[in-house]
């Protein structure tokens, strides 16, 4: 054994970790410690499995069970490997950050049907490609909307809003890592608020600028004209009220402006759809992930004189999850 050998072997490692996160009541303590160990030997699940008697270095095990140490904590597994996957995508997370949900992916199913049925209707084929829509994702966090919509539609331009100038850094970093930097505008702002001011700049560049390479995206806005094709939005949700009974995963390590939308939870709700409307073209499509409880205290938001077409979408745990309408 050479000195950079420790005398634990894979297999042994895997169960003393998950032995540890299973005393400490993690729940799924084993994918956590599998997670952890293939981040630490920087390996996939298969070597470890074909592997388990190979030898891993002590600097690896020390690295390893201080992450297990972390995780039993309360720290989340993606917080200590960096990343989470959504969409088929990776995506760096940080502790400013809401790491990205599963259930967040029907934000994406819905609104790339909505697409695809209102381009049917009218007659193109454009949503394939998103060629010429303006889209907008507010309350962006670490991008993974906005990204996952790029990459679905990449004719699309897209301006991702947020609130948090810390989260914007992680998001910019994550479209880099999935090069769509060009079609996504990162801009902090309270919901849309500052998003007519940056499409004025791109629309309307004066005389005395001349023509400015910068401003090469395709006007988006002014005060008057309605300007998306789709908002999607999975704004904080979570009840103030509630805190006590969530995870400490979530609650000690996710960021508050990302989880509480106010005691209730379902405060932001109004001036997003009232902001929607404003920004929205007619047949404008608005997608909306919803807290476990939210439909009741949102839905009737959606007045019938400014919305058609209202639909909800469940969740797999049968959880009315994403409320989708078009502008009218
Ligand atoms: C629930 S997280 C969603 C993040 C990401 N879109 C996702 O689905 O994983 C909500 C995000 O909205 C941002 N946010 C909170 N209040 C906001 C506001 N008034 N305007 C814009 N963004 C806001 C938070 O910083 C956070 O990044």
């Amino acid at each position: 054994m050479s000195a950079s050998e420790s005398h634990i072997d894979v297999r042994s490692a895997l169960k003393q970790g998950l032995a540890q996160l299973r005393e400490a009541h993690i729940p799924s303590h084993t994918l956590a410690a599998e997670l952890l160990l293939l981040h630490v030997l920087g390996r996939d699940r298969t070597w470890i499995y074909s592997h388990p008697e190979e030898k891993i270095s002590s600097a690896d095990a020390d690295r390893y069970f201080a992450l297990i140490a972390r995780r039993a904590a309360g720290e989340p597994t993606q917080h200590l490997t960096g990343k989470q996957e959504f969409w088929g995508l990776e995506f760096e997370v940080t502790p400013d950050v809401l790491i990205p949900r599963p259930e967040t992916e029907h934000v994406i199913e819905v609104a790339l049907d909505r697409l695809a049925v209102r381009e049917h209707r009218a007659g193109s084929k454009q949503a394939r490609t998103g060629e010429g829509l303006q889209i907008a994702d507010i309350g962006t966090g670490s991008g993974c909307i906005a990204i996952a919509l790029a990459k679905e539609l990449p004719g699309a331009t897209i301006y991702a809003t947020d609130i948090s100038s810390p989260a914007l850094a992680v998001a910019r970093r994550n479209a880099a890592r999935h090069s769509v930097s060009a079609q996504i505008h990162f801009i902090e702002s309270n919901l849309l608020d500052q998003v007519s001011s940056v499409g004025a700049r791109y629309m309307v560049p004066s005389r005395s600028q001349g023509t400015n390479p910068q401003l090469h995206h395709p006007p988006v806005t002014n005060q008057q004209s309605p300007l998306f094709d789709l908002i999607a939005s999975n704004p904080p949700y979570i009840g103030r009220r509630e805190a006590a009974t969530l995870m400490r995963e979530v609650r000690d390590h996710e960021p508050e402006i990302a989880l509480y939308g106010g005691e209730e939870g379902y405060e932001l709700y109004a001036d997003l759809i009232t902001q929607a409307a404003a920004h929205l073209k007619p047949t404008g499509i608005l997608v909306l992930e919803l807290g476990h409880d939210s439909l009741p205290a949102v839905q009737p938001l959606l007045d019938a004189r400014t919305w058609t077409n209202v639909g909800v979408t469940n969740d797999l745990a049968g959880i009315p999850r994403v409320l989708a309408a078009e502008r009218a």
